[in-house]
């Protein structure tokens, strides 16, 4: 199995996703800032593994701190919940993981600081591991829409990378496969960042998934020749009206999917919801650096100094989204009712 992130000997340890699949590097992060430069510079991305770094960095934050007095413990933890969350605006699994860790300090509250700082990490690698259930549960539910036979074109990477394992969107097409299902993968490649060539392709093949690798501008043509049976991709945060924030080039496929009748899933966890939001439109998107768009593996591909835009995130409308699997169950159309019910039920 790929172990995208892992807790050893109070060292947080990752597979550099800026290196695959030339290269399988793992970094060892030591203190919080490093995590938090490792979810920035895109080290570890993709929302549930951002949310599991962002727990296990606060984590050795806590650790970290000298203090020996309740109050001045809490400030550096404040500083610590400060520079984790400054490091990615959309993926909400971000804000949803420093919570978490912020509960676990109101909750146990009157103890000592050392045991506090245990609490912490315990809760960290809890969100670990309950993140690859999770997973496990999203692929259990989803893969009823795969039939044998079927082609799933998906978009970036929501696997095993994007997660603490398995994945959301792969999870659906993993749980598919094991249940001896012949089925096929179409990856968009995912223009800028490759996530869809450069992970995708190598977890899949990994797991000897069948994989055909296109450019983001072949979805159509697929669609067209009738060779897509159904998309599934993750989300980074979704609305409460069902509106979901994915990888730049989402909102194409899906309405490409739409203009060809193909069904459109989301699979996500129920920290993906953001039900404070009532459309799309209130999700921050990140806007990243302009050389990612002007160079590809260090090499320019663009005249210099050539004005570049380079949004990392797009908005889906929910009236393309055909239904959203999580852990949960599927919400379908009307999401305001079906996501809220989803997100007040207990977990299975
Ligand atoms: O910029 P990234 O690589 O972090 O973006 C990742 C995505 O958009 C994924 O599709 C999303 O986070 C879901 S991951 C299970």
């Amino acid at each position: 199995m790929i172990n995208t992130i892992c807790w050893k000997d109070d060292i947080v340890r990752m597979i550099d996703q800026t290196v695959l699949p030339e290269r399988e590097v793992y970094i060892e992060c030591t203190d919080y800032k490093q995590v938090a430069d490792s979810i920035r510079t895109m080290v570890i991305r993709g929302a549930p593994a951002i949310g599991v770094a962002a727990a296990m960095g606060i984590a050795l934050g806590a650790m970290a701190s000298k203090a020996d007095n309740k109050q001045v413990f809490l400030q550096d933890l404040d500083e610590v919940y400060r520079v984790i969350g400054e490091t990615r605006p959309t993926a909400v699994n971000l804000f949803w993981a420093i919570d978490q860790m912020k509960g676990i300090v109101r909750k146990h509250n009157s103890l000592p600081i050392s045991q506090l700082k245990d609490k912490l990490k315990q809760r960290a690698l809890e969100i670990r591991e309950q993140d690859i259930s999770i997973n496990k549960n999203i692929g259990q539910h989803g893969q009823q829409f795969i039939k044998d036979g079927d082609c799933i074109l998906t978009h970036c990477n929501a696997g095993a990378l994007a997660t603490a394992g398995y994945g959301t969107a792969l999870g659906v097409i993993r749980a598919a496969h094991d249940a001896g299902k012949r089925l096929s993968v179409l990856a968009d490649e995912t223009r800028p960042f490759m996530q869809g060539a450069r992970l995708t392709a190598w977890e899949l093949m990994h797991d000897h998934i069948p994989v055909t690798l296109i450019t983001d501008n072949m979805a159509g043509y697929f669609m067209q020749q009738g060779k897509v049976n159904l998309v599934v991709v993750g989300a980074d945060r979704i609305a409460g009206n069902g509106d979901v924030a994915n990888k730049i080039g989402t909102y194409s496929v899906a309405v490409l999917a739409d203009k060809h009748n193909i069904p459109f899933y989301v699979a996500a966890p129920i920290s993906t919801l953001d039900l404070s939001l009532s459309s799309g439109e209130e999700i921050p998107i990140e806007q990243r650096a302009a050389d990612e768009v002007t160079h590809v593996w260090g090499k320019s591909i663009a005249p210099v100094g050539v004005k570049v835009a380079h949004p990392a995130f797009d908005v889906t409308p929910a009236r393309y989204v055909t239904g959203i699997i999580t852990e949960r169950g599927v919400a379908g159309p009307a999401y305001v009712d079906s996501l809220k019910a989803l997100a007040c039920g207990d977990n299975d």
